[in-house]
């Protein structure tokens, strides 16, 4: 009998830094309500989301990851949302950066090429701040934050203890490698 591959869930991400994380991560926990707010190290925006992949791929996701070019940009994330349909408050930016549409853009094209598998539906930007939220009832005032990003990173989520938890595997850009 043929052993099922070995997966990883897998998607790319932006990840901010630490502080701006914490930033996030406390205003998340004062609108959650009876919701459950995204804790600090699991703050992310998501830019392709593969899903379960053999974990023998994950090198080819590196080095096409790696043959992307990334400007630098900063991402003013002065809106904040809630979509009913999944129970989510999220923050963006009204306007993305052209280099933010264009890295999805370029990352997405390199995973068609490639005929890796990913999630098709457009990328709509968003940081999940709260799942599972009544609204926006309990949310604090937003003050728009200033997010400077440099790279991106390949993660994957495991399961530790009952909680979900998102780890990075490689980061890429400038700031990377
Ligand atoms: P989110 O970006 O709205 O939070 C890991 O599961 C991350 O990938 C989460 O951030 C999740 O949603 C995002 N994601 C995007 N498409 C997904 C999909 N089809 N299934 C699960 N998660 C998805």
């Amino acid at each position: 009998m043929s052993q099922a591959a070995e997966t990883a869930r897998l998607f790319f991400a932006l990840w901010p830094e630490r502080d701006l994380q914490a930033k996030l991560a406390a205003w998340a926990k004062q609108a959650a309500g009876k919701g459950r707010p995204t804790r600090r190290e699991n703050i992310h925006l998501t830019l392709a989301f593969l899903g379960d992949i053999e974990s023998a791929l994950i090198a080819d996701l590196i080095a096409l990851a790696r043959e992307l070019s990334i400007a630098p940009f900063s991402l003013v994330l002065d809106q904040i949302g809630y979509w009913k349909h999944n129970r989510i408050i999220w923050c963006g930016a009204k306007q993305d950066p052209p280099a933010l549409t264009a890295l999805v853009g370029q990352l997405r094209a390199r995973l068609d090429a490639a005929g890796i598998a990913y999630d098709h539906q457009p990328f709509v930007s968003h940081v999940t701040l709260v799942r599972n939220a009544p609204g926006l009832e309990a949310a604090p005032a937003w003050i728009p934050l200033m997010w400077s990003a440099a790279d991106f990173a390949l993660v994957t989520s495991v399961r530790i203890e009952g909680r979900v938890r998102y780890q990075v595997l490689h980061r890429f850009g400038a700031a990377a490698d």
